[in-house]
């Protein structure tokens, strides 16, 4: 809407064409500053690589600490030269309409004057020297991520005929674990495998599902992995009166007669039931892995 006194909008109009320039400031052609971005910046992009360099390669703590510190302020300092030091700095207002006032007092003013053409070169070494920078300060951390863990975090060193072990490497029997008894086993050839471990136990009542029938071995004998699926801790508390394994760490408890699943606490997921079976010599042994993650979900 235009007011009485004011001039029509065109929309067509160069809106830069009714400014008026209150002041400017345009620096001098200055190859010293030129060459000042060119230094900052391309020492970033040095500290940058000294950084990552020291970093992987377990160097001090003051070297790369400094070396980033330093890098990330002559960034700063070559982008800020750039951009204030560079371009000319402009004041300019658009006059109004003075309403009653003869025409050629509302006439446009002075123009603005546009930015020079910038020079290409040190606007694409800024840019090179910022993305070295960036990747030098981002491949420490990408490369402590390691190798990816393929198939490591789901199978563990059960096999088709392992056999259970104690800690002392003894085969164990169906008849060596008593009603309401717990122990804890491994497998032949790996004890002390963390994620393999199981807790062996003898329920007093045959389990119900989600326990699998097909690897109790009668009468009640069945096996879990002894990783809590909390946060790792093992599980080695039994109470026989109301069926509970417990994990010492958070109070995590677990229905053995139920497929191991949780009853209370923190653990989201039931233990996974190791296939159990006996061998022709009367000695227990695994049917094959676990048909699920032991330990702490991850995926
Ligand atoms: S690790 Fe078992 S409850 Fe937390």
């Amino acid at each position: 809407m235009t007011s009485p006194g004011q001039p029509p909008h065109d929309p067509d109009a160069d809106p830069k064409a009714e400014l008026r320039v209150i002041a400017a400031e345009t620096p001098p052609d200055s190859t010293l500053n030129d060459s000042f971005v060119v230094l900052s910046a391309g020492g970033a992009a040095v500290l940058a690589v000294v950084f990552a360099v020291a970093l992987l390669a377990g160097g001090p703590l003051p070297l790369y600490g400094g070396a980033l510190a330093a890098g990330l302020l002559l960034l700063a300092v070559a982008v800020r030269r750039y951009f204030t030091d560079r371009f000319p700095d402009v004041e300019a207002v658009e006059p109004r309409a003075i309403p009653g006032a003869e025409a050629a007092e509302n006439e446009p003013l002075a123009d603005v004057a546009p930015v020079g053409p910038r020079r290409t070169f040190l606007k694409r070494f800024l840019l090179a020297a910022g993305a070295v920078f960036g990747v030098g300060i981002a491949v420490p951390p990408i490369a402590s991520l390691g190798p990816a863990p393929r198939s490591t975090l789901r199978t563990t060193a059960w096999r088709e005929g392992r056999r259970l072990v104690t800690t002392d490497g003894v085969p164990v029997r169906a008849a060596d674990i008593a009603e309401g008894g717990l122990a804890s086993l491994w497998p032949e050839g790996a004890v002390g495998e963390e994620r393999a471990a199981v807790v062996l136990l003898r329920l007093s009542d045959p389990p119900r599902p989600p326990t699998v029938a097909a690897w109790v071995v009668a009468p009640g004998l069945v096996a879990y992995s002894k990783v809590c699926t909390h946060a790792g801790c093992p599980v080695a508390l039994y109470r026989e009166r109301d069926n509970a394994l417990f994990c010492p760490c958070h109070q995590s408890t677990f229905d053995p007669s139920r497929g191991a699943v949780p009853t209370f606490g923190p653990a989201a997921r039931a233990l996974p039931q190791l296939p159990l079976g006996v061998d022709a010599d009367g000695f227990l042994v695994a049917l094959g892995d676990f048909q699920a993650p032991v330990g702490p979900a991850f995926d």
